[in-house]
């Protein structure tokens, strides 16, 4: 057997262990779970979500600096957990858990720059968020909801990059080398991308239907059968944040936008160049939610 073919049942083995042995990839806190469903409840009041995040101070602490920090712009001090989350809201408070949850669960050592790899997440989030105001007129969708699922969309790659550092490394080189997207160079190296790990922590998380269809289909948006209206605009803002130079590294290849995408978003060229200029404008914002989330 050649020695390429030992290599990729090697890799095959070490996939199928991680996903058969999801009990040791990392959990969501307790506390992370609890406060996903009071947020998925119409009956939960701010002082729900509040007495829970109470119960963690980095939590606390985080959720106090973003509602005052110049992210979300808000022209008051906050100094409470409640008024906190009434300022911003139930969505963005579990994009801010959520992500600060998984910052901290994947924070071991990396084959991927992971400061590259969460500044690729956030600009892709805040141009989720963009493309999800701009389209306010055609649907109505909550912009807090795409931000959450651009912070996350790339989660799947942190398992590869943390747990199979020898293998990821290899995927690299081949990207690298052939000018390929992370996700064929994945593909064709192990066999399985970042998308279907994705899935794995989505189920293993229990994250609600929308976010894990938006993780699974970023790259194939038209595949996506429920929620395909957000995996298209993670679609997009996926590619917007590469453009604006918000890659993995330095002259990463990024996969084409696919066909469908702007038609079904309803996204002309002047509506392209209204949301490139908005998220150019507001690059300098992301350090702000980055200093947050570590
Ligand atoms: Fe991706
Ligand atoms: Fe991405």
């Amino acid at each position: 057997m050649s020695q390429e073919n030992t290599d990729a049942l090697g890799v095959k083995a070490r996939i199928a262990a991680i996903v058969e042995d999801v009990d040791s990839l990392p959990s969501l806190p307790s506390i992370v779970m609890k406060l996903i469903e009071v947020v998925n409840s119409p009956d939960s009041s701010a002082e729900d979500a509040a007495e829970l995040i109470e119960k963690d101070p980095a939590l606390t602490s985080k959720m106090i600096r973003l509602a005052n920090s110049a992210f979300y712009g808000i022209p008051r001090s906050i100094s409470s957990v409640t008024s906190a989350v009434v300022v911003l809201g139930f969505n963005t408070i579990r994009s801010l858990v959520l992500s600060a949850s998984v910052a901290k669960m994947f924070d071991g050592k990396h084959t991927i720059d992971i400061d590259r790899f969460w500044k690729h997440s956030v600009v892709t989030a805040m141009a989720s968020k963009i493309i999800v105001r701009h389209l306010m007129g055609v649907r109505m969708m909550d912009p807090e909801s795409a931000f959450c699922a651009g912070v996350l969309h790339d989660i799947g790659m942190l398992i590869f990059s943390q747990y199979m550092p020898e293998d990821y490394a290899k995927v690299c080189e081949y990207a690298k080398a052939n000018a390929v997207p992370l996700l064929e160079a994945e593909d064709k190296v192990m066999g399985v991308n970042h998308a279907y790990m994705g899935k794995i922590l989505a189920d293993k998380w229990s994250l609600p239907l929308d976010l894990e269809n938006a993780i699974v289909y970023h790259h194939a948006p038209g595949k996506a059968e429920k929620s395909s209206h957000l995996a298209h605009i993670i679609h997009l803002a996926d590619i917007i944040s590469h453009n604006v130079g918000c890659s993995h590294w330095e002259g990463e290849a990024c996969a084409p936008e696919c066909e469908t995408c702007r038609a079904e978003l309803k996204v002309g060229d002047a509506d392209y160049e209204k949301i490139m200029f908005n998220i150019q404008s507001s690059l300098d914002k992301s350090q702000d939610f980055l200093a947050i989330l570590k």
